[in-house]
């Protein structure tokens, strides 16, 4: 089976991280997989999590098995942060734990693979280019919606829904991204999201939302705005979402599914059909993550700490942004001033294979082969000699 394989390629994202290791140049920026780091360029533990696991290594008596839902207090938790405690939609709403963001779109692949056979998912272009990989994996038909004008650095809405428009159709699933679009850092407004709810009322499309970045755009409460204006017009929903980022839990994989229903019978039943899912996948998934959420979460002074933690790393990314298109104005080149209107960690630059590549050899600075940038990785620091390389290879 395994004798005449080949090498097979790198992963877009995560073979970055090989490629940068094997650069020597003290000079090296590392503008690949979406983490956040701080002005030392280091990815940090955040204080309210260490304080976390403190408590549950003086309180936590056993490591026995949950369920295949997970952790209950940590999914009413990340229920309420996605959907206001007592508002209609959180009602409606249940959440179960997954394996990180990404596990929770695989669930949910695998969900609509299993109740809406035959259901095709519109996703964005550009996109997380392990959308299409893991809905194709479950079985699930993609199709791509136009969404984004690299060469203006802005939404391409008209275009979106005109497609959408003519394409969708009630078995459909429309896949968005809840905030801070991960390529290009670009979202709807709130007038574009009421659109975009319109649109799925009137086809009967199932909105599919992808919130790894709650926290990062504006703020957590501006950030699920959009989400709340689908749940108040459509009757069902899924939400995949995420602490990696916003917690900085990367490797403890502590993301959650979120299933929006017509009403509490129909969300209960639902949530029943999901969890054989997640039994036949992976049984349940891993606790110490998410019980470093539901604890941070559930204590009010821990939690009002994180909201500050997460409001630094925020505006640390956003000075950093600003601070960069104000050191490439007048470089010539490119023009990039696009990017103050974006949120996030990532833009794209818009700069061809070969700019890249000249990135990383004449600048030692590493983006991902399409041009994205994880932005989190320049500080005060290195951001001088971001500008002039992207100025440079642009000119
Ligand atoms: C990214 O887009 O860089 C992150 O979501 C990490 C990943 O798993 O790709």
């Amino acid at each position: 089976m395994f004798a005449d394989l080949s090498d097979a390629p790198l992963d877009p994202i995560l073979g970055m991280a090989q490629v940068f290791a094997g650069d020597p140049s003290p000079q090296k920026i590392d503008l690949g997989i979406g983490v956040y780091k701080d002005e030392n360029g280091n990815v940090i533990v955040l204080d309210t999590v260490k304080q976390a696991e403190e408590y549950l290594r003086n309180t936590q008596t056993t490591k026995s098995y949950l369920s295949s839902a997970g952790n209950p207090q940590y999914n009413d938790a990340v229920r309420g942060l996605i959907f206001a405690p007592g508002s209609d939609a959180h009602g409606r709403a249940r959440t179960i734990q997954t394996p990180g963001g990404t596990g929770a779109l695989r669930v949910g692949a695998d969900f609509i693979a299993k109740l809406r056979p035959g259901a095709r998912v519109f996703m964005p272009d550009p996109t997380w280019p392990n959308h299409p990989a893991l809905f194709r994996a479950a079985g699930v038909e993609t199709v791509v919606y136009p969404y984004y004008d690299v060469a203006a650095g802005r939404i391409r809405f008209d275009a979106m829904m005109d497609a959408l428009g003519e394409q969708l159709t009630a078995n459909d699933v429309l896949l968005l991204h809840g905030c801070c679009h991960n390529p290009s850092g670009a979202d709807p407004d709130q007038a574009q999201w009421a659109a975009i709810a319109e649109l799925l009322e009137r086809t009967g499309a199932m909105p599919f939302v992808d919130l790894a970045y709650l926290g990062f755009g504006h703020g957590l409460e501006p950030d699920r705005a959009g989400i709340n204006i689908l749940a108040a017009r459509v009757p069902e929903m899924i939400v995949a979402s995420s602490c990696s980022k916003n917690f900085a839990l990367y490797r403890e994989r502590t993301g959650a599914l979120t299933l929006v229903a017509g009403g509490e019978r129909q969300v209960e039943a639902a949530k029943g059909h999901l969890l054989p899912v997640v039994r036949a996948n992976y049984s349940m998934p891993p606790d110490h993550g998410a019980a470093v959420v539901a604890h941070i979460l559930g204590t009010p002074a821990l939690r009002a700490e994180w909201e500050v933690e997460l409001n630094g790393m925020r505006e640390r990314i956003r000075r950093v942004r600003l601070e960069l298109v104000n050191q490439l104005a007048g470089k010539g080149g490119r023009d990039f001033s696009y990017l103050a209107d974006q949120t996030g960690m990532f833009a794209l630059l818009g700069i061809s294979p070969a700019q890249v590549q000249s990135l990383r050899s004449d600048w030692h600075i590493y983006a991902t082969d399409s041009g994205r940038a994880n932005l989190a990785g320049l500080t005060m620091a290195n951001v001088a000699h971001a500008a002039e390389a992207f100025a440079s290879v642009t000119r």
